[in-house]
């Protein structure tokens, strides 16, 4: 014995949920110009980890990537979006905070930004385009990862990971 032994995975399940989280509407992971279907195999994970949803659009190969990338025996709440904008801006009207997630002037740096307190929805980008200019005129508050590597961005679903739980008060 080491005292450093790898946790088994019977004690891992009982430190767990017994079964999936409801849907709380308080944390909400928002991918909603996705590309790769892999990033949302990844960001569902996430959102089972920190108890987030996830809102995602409807198109019918994000349902099919969905369906493979869930590796886990439940999977979280997943909102279905048809038009991102609109969808935003009923979110913004019913009081959400809307953060977006991305490298933009007057974005807070990700050690600042503080736990979520209210409902709260996070914006990811597209992975070539980013957030489109409509959506990013509903951000409340942007965040960006710093980085000091040669690579002008991040991996859509680490970013949004990483902002999940600092939001989710986790790290
Ligand atoms: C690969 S990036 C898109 C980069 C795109 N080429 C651009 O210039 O807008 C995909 C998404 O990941 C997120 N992202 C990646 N790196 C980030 C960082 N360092 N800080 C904040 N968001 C980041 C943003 O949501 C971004 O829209």
């Amino acid at each position: 014995m080491s005292g450093r032994d790898p946790r088994s995975r019977r004690e891992l399940g009982k430190q767990r949920r017994p079964r999936a989280h409801l849907c709380w509407g308080h944390l909400t992971i928002a991918p909603l110009w996705p590309l790769h279907g892999a990033n949302l195999g990844t960001l569902l994970r996430t959102c089972d980890a920190v108890g987030a949803c996830l809102a995602v659009p409807r198109w019918p190969w994000v349902k099919q990537a969905l369906a493979r990338g869930n590796t886990l025996r439940h999977r979280s709440c997943v909102h279905w979006v048809n038009d991102p904008v609109r969808w935003l801006q009923r979110q913004a009207a019913a009081g959400h905070a809307i953060v977006g997630v991305e490298l933009v002037d007057g974005a807070c740096r990700l050690a600042d930004l503080p736990m979520a307190r209210e409902p709260t929805i996070v914006v990811l980008g597209h992975e070539q385009t980013g957030i489109p200019v409509a959506a990013l005129d509903l951000v409340g508050t942007a965040v960006e990862i710093p980085m000091v590597g040669t690579g002008m961005s991040l991996n859509v679903a680490v970013a949004g990971s990483l902002v999940a739980y600092k939001l989710a008060g986790m790290i």
